[in-house]
């Protein structure tokens, strides 16, 4: 496309029913995003429906092979076989396409982007940029100042993932769930694999039998290498579901090149873009769900050091983002603008 110069783009959302489709909406509407029409698409079951934008109404479409006709940008939010299929197709009708989807995020032709580190691998995109795992997105963002200066040799992570990451189902199941067990009924699992409300599990993702890592445990292992561009960098995940609706969070541990102070640390977070620093030790005041969800901003706090590390190159932290806004919608958004002005 012309990435949208000018007037503004005719912008596609597919799977704009979605749990992250609606934030995409919400996303392009308080940004203020220049666009000359927004088509909205999903399955065909909502077909009929209508979802608001700028005051008006707009009708939800079927995806079909011949939606992308005219589509200048298209962010793409339907699991990766839409985007498979659909993708390559609203390409090859002229679209740029933004997709949240892990179907091309390995591709080494696709850029994957975090617009506040690798801003620069948007030029030599090919019609296709992809949007990272939330967890990548959230655990990384506030590791790129420190990693700029003080190279990450090695990071290690446990998560404390939301129900939003399994889709807008998940979120319902465990709102249900959690009410059925509060009135003593029995409810049977739909979407995730175990019970969700008072319980928390290894993440429902399918285990690597040669690694022993579940598919999101390799997704924040390899696109933290791409992102960061350094496929030296050691990382190792433990990703656990939590009964959370809408923001993940993250134990943190990572070793630098260079000794580094907790000091240090926040003085460098204090200037990141996309960070904010909530680490009030006197209150035990620290990142919360609660307090990340709805905000554009990664919360960062606990930071210390990690006394296991006798050479005083380690550092402990914790973080939580919203995983339908930083983790998803608006990285995907940031990345439409920063298209736009190149
Ligand atoms: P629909 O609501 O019609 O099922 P979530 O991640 O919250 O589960 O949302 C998934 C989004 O992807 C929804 O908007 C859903 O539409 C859409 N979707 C799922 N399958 C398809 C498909 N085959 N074609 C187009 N959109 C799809």
């Amino acid at each position: 496309m012309s990435e949208g110069r000018g007037p503004g783009a005719v912008v596609a959302i597919v799977g704009a029913t979605g749990a992250v489709g609606i934030e995409l909406i919400r996303c392009l509407e308080e940004r203020a995003f220049p666009l000359a029409e927004l088509r909205l698409f999903a399955s065909a079951r909502s077909a009929g429906k209508t979802l608001r934008f700028r005051g008006r109404e707009l009708p939800v479409r079927e995806l079909t092979e011949d939606s992308f006709e005219g589509v200048q940008l298209a962010l793409f939010s339907a699991g990766s076989g839409t985007s498979k299929r659909f993708a390559p197709l609203a390409v090859r009708a002229g679209a740029t396409v933004i997709d949240n989807s892990s179907a091309f995020r390995l591709d080494p032709q696709v850029p994957l982007v975090v617009p506040e580190i690798n801003p620069e691998t948007l030029r030599g995109h090919r019609g296709i940029i992809a949007n990272p795992n939330c967890c990548a997105i959230i655990s990384i963002t506030p590791l790129w100042p420190i990693h700029r200066v003080n190279r990450i040799r090695r990071l290690q992570l446990a998560t404390y993932q939301a129900a939003s990451g399994a889709g807008a189902a998940a979120m319902e199941e465990l709102r249900e769930s959690t009410r059925a067990y509060l009135e003593g009924r029995t409810y049977e699992p739909r979407v995730l694999p175990h019970p969700y409300a008072f319980n928390l599990f290894s993440h429902n993702t399918r285990i690597d039998p040669a690694t022993g890592y579940n598919d999101e445990e390799t997704k924040v292992i390899q696109e933290t290498r791409k992102i960061f561009g350094d496929g030296e960098i050691r990382v190792s995940a433990t990703c656990v579901r939590v009964p959370v609706l809408r923001a993940h969070s993250m134990a943190i541990t990572f070793e630098c090149s260079q000794p580094i102070t907790p000091a240090r640390v926040r003085e460098l977070l204090r200037e990141a873009p996309g960070v904010k620093l909530v680490d009030d030790a006197e209150r035990n005041y620290f990142p919360m769900p609660k307090d990340a969800s709805g905000q554009d901003a990664i919360l960062v706090g606990r930071i210390r050091n990690d006394i296991s590390d006798p050479d005083g190159r380690s550092i402990s932290l914790f973080v939580a983002g919203d995983q339908l806004l930083k983790g998803a919608a608006l990285n995907a958004v940031q990345i439409a603008e920063a298209l736009r002005t190149g």
